[in-house]
This record gives C-alpha cells, structure tokens and sequence, in this order.
C-alpha cells in the first residue's frame, strides 16, 4: 500500500497511447469471499494471488476481530487459520467501510450458529439489500432477527433446501456465496436456483469443493450442495481479475494504443470482447493473455448491463468514457444498479454529451475529453474518469482516489509503466 496515503489525487497530462504489456492481479471479487470462507474450515488455509488492496486489509481486520488468523507470508502468499471462535459479530465501523464484509454471514452461522453483521446500508453505485441473503439462510434453517441496524442470524443445526434466489435484477454474486458456504456443513442437499454463474463464485466453489465439499452446477443458475460434517484448509490460487483486465483492455482502446495483458482470462470476458470487437477494438487472445488495441475510429454501439455471462456492471462506466469518443451515439442501460450513474455528471466536466433516462444513458460522440477537476465516487466510476484523463486535452485531476486503491493494485505504477502520464499527489 502507498505510503501515508491519507487522502491523495491523481493527476493526468492526457495524450500518450499505451504500450507494453500488464500484468493483472488476482480477482479482488474472489479473494473476498474465499477469505472468508476460512471461517469454515479446519487448519491452515492458504491463499496465492490475493491482491493488495483496501478491500482485502479491510477483510483481513474484519477476520481477526473474527478469531482467523490472517497473513501475508514473505512471497505474498494469505496464511488463514481459525484460533478462536467465540466473537461472531461483524460490526458497524468495519462493514459501513466495505459491503463484501456480509460475506462473514453465511460461514459464521454454519460454523458457529450465529453471526451478527450489520446491515450494509446504501453507497455510491445505490441500495445495497441483504433481503436474499436472509431469505436463502433463512430456508436452510436460520432464524432472523434485525437488532440496532444489524442482521442477526441463529441456528441450532442447519438442513439442506430446496430455493429459488432470484431477486427484482436477477441473480445476486454475494447471496450465492453467502447461502452456497453456508450449505456446505448443512445436513442434506440444498438447491439454489437463479444462483449467480459469475467467475468469481465458481472460483470460490472450487476453493470449497477442494477443502472437502460437495458442489455441483457451479458457473450455472442450478447450484447443488450436498452437506459434510467438516471442511480442511488448502492451498489456492484465486482467479485474475477480470474487471482489472477489462479496464485495461479499454485504457488500450481509448488511447488508441496497444496493450498485452499476459494471464488474463478472456473467456471470463466474453460479452466484454464482444462489445470491444463490435465498437472497432482488435482484441487477439495471445500466449495464455490477450493483446488489445484499436482503430483509430471507433464505432458507436449499444450495450446493457447483465449478471454474468452478460456485460459486467463493473465495466459499465469504464466503457462508457470509451463509447465518449465513438463516432456517434451509443445507448447503455444498466440493468443491475440502475443507480450506477455518479460518473456521467463528472464525465460531463470532461466534455462528455451524456443523456441520463432512467436506466439508460445516450452517449453522444465528441471528438475530445477537455482535462478538468474531478471526483471519484465509486470504485469503477473513478478508473472511468482515469481512462478519460489518460486521453483528454491537458490535465485532470481525479480527487478521492482511495476509491481506486480499494480495487485497483497500483493503478497508477502499472498505467506509467505502458506511458501513462500520470502521478499520485496528496490532496
Ligand atoms: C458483487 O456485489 C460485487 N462485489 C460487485 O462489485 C458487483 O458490482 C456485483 O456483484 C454485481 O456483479 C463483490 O463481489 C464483493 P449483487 P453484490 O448481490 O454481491 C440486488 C466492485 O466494484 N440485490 O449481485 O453486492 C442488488 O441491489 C463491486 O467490485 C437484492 O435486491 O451484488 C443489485 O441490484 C461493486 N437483494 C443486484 O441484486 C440482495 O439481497 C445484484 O447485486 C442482494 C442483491
């Protein structure tokens, strides 16, 4: 982590095209919950390819209040080990910081038959319910209560079930997660149906499947779990980071440049590369990796936002500073936080033509982004105004860049290794 880096900003001097090649971390998305499952398991777990960022010091505070101990040895491998179960109350100060903290439910109450997280509240990208992660742990056998803002969830013994976990936008990745760890020290067979396909849950199904479980359908809508009296820690290596990898195919495409991105995993980016190919970027799978970059004139085209295998929601913003500069007008319609939208106002400071209707955003082309003073909102959101400062005429400045550090490894180290012209400074 950047030292002292209280509340810092990024400042870009637009114009240079990207080129080298990239490496991308491991999925802060998978690390999180497969963090958390720890709880569930006996003995030594150890995790490789865990990024550094704010999200997984946050969870790795969060699992210690949680009697996991949890560190990073000299190779940057996570050492997770349980050594005292008596705590199982996840508090407000902690979770208020980082929503994935609800990840703690379902383990806590399998292996401990009790947990106390509070209620996540809303954030930058919209509301943020737990009602389908209750509902699931509810239908195996928990007992609900809400105390002063926090869920509280009690089980004498937990009995495998039939559900169905579809909410008003589809499926939820971290309900899955949560109801999926929990079934795995239930009695029986539990059936999720709607269950998220997202790579990040199959990762941490395969995590779980090699700590002893029984899971089948992972990374489809029919989820099986059939239960075990117990799980043993192994070793592991999380997935890359698929919406790292996503930014960078489209920090290559909007500065016209040519990035290799060795690792990354293009069939967990399918609908991503359709999009990039159909709006004129040349995207070629290469030695395990991808290579990206792009015509010089770019094709305006129409995308909306889908739980996996659709367009990621988490691009959503990144693609829509791209779609800025096509030659003529896009159409995006998020279908999972149809609130995702803090980026257009700040893009609109840059010059973008924006039309917000509800859910969907008309993108008009321009044929520049003007530097400017900006402010990050969410974690996705804010890599949109990098990439459009990576282009635009003279200076931005992107203030609250900790919403960067919270997903991104060293964003700006790895975007001035390829030519970015970019640098860090305290606010
Ligand atoms: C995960 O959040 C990711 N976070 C998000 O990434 C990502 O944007 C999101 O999935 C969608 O892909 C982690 O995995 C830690 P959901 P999650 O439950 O699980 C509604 C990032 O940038 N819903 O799949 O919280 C919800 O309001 C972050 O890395 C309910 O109605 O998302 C949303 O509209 C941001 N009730 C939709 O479902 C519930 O109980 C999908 O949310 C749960 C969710």
């Amino acid at each position: 982590m950047r030292k002292g880096s209280g509340v810092d900003l990024f400042e870009i001097t637009g114009g240079n095209r990207l080129r080298g090649s990239v490496t991308i971390g491991g999925a802060k998305n998978a690390a999180l919950p497969i963090m958390a499952a720890a709880i569930l398991v006996e003995g030594e777990t150890v995790l490789e390819q865990v990024p550094d960022l704010a999200d997984v010091r946050q969870m790795q505070v969060l699992l210690q209040r949680l009697g996991v101990h949890c560190e990073r040895d000299a190779q940057g491998a996570m050492h997770l080990r349980v050594e005292d179960e008596s705590n199982t109350h996840a508090e407000y100060d902690l979770v208020s910081k980082m929503r994935a903290s609800v990840c703690v439910l379902g383990p806590l109450l399998a292996k401990r038959k009790r947990a106390r997280v509070s209620m996540p509240g809303g954030c930058a990208i919209g509301d943020r319910p737990i009602n389908l992660h209750v509902q699931g742990l509810e239908a195996i056998g928990a007992e609900y209560e809400l105390l002063n803002g926090d869920v509280v969830l009690k089980a004498k013994r937990l009995t495998g079930a039939e559900m169905f976990l579809g909410g008003p936008f589809g499926s939820s990745v971290t309900a899955t997660a949560n109801v999926m760890m929990a079934a795995t020290l239930a009695e029986g067979r539990t059936i999720i149906e709607c269950a998220a396909c997202e790579p990040e849950v199959v990762d941490l199904a395969d995590f779980l499947n090699a700590c002893g479980a029984r899971i089948q359908g992972h990374g489809t809508p029919h989820l099986v779990i059939d239960g075990v009296p117990k799980l043993t820690g192994v070793q592991h290596r999380v997935i890359p980071d698929r919406i790292e990898a996503g930014t960078f195919m489209i920090a290559a495409a909007i500065t016209n440049g040519d990035l290799e991105l060795p690792g990354a995993r293009v069939d967990h980016l399918l609908a991503v590369v359709d999009r990039l190919r159909q709006i004129g970027v040349i995207v070629e799978r290469k030695d395990g990796g991808v290579e990206v970059s792009s015509a010089r004139r770019l094709e305006p085209t129409q995308i909306t936002t889908q739980p996996y295998p659709g367009f990621p929601t988490d691009l959503q913003a990144q693609v829509m500073a791209l779609l800025c500069l096509a030659d003529g007008n896009s159409v995006i319609t998020e279908k999972v936080f149809p609130d995702r939208f803090l980026h257009v106002g700040e893009l609109s400071r840059m010059g973008a033509q924006l039309r917000k209707e509800g859910p969907t955003v008309t993108v008009e082309g321009i044929k520049r982004f003007v530097g400017a003073p900006v402010m990050a909102s969410d974690l996705r959101a804010s890599a949109a105004l990098i990439l459009a400062g990576l282009i635009a005429k003279g200076t931005t400045r992107v203030h609250r860049v900790y919403h960067i550090d919270r997903g991104y490894e060293r964003f700006e180290e790895k975007l001035s290794s390829v030519g970015a012209h970019i640098r860090r400074l305290p606010e």
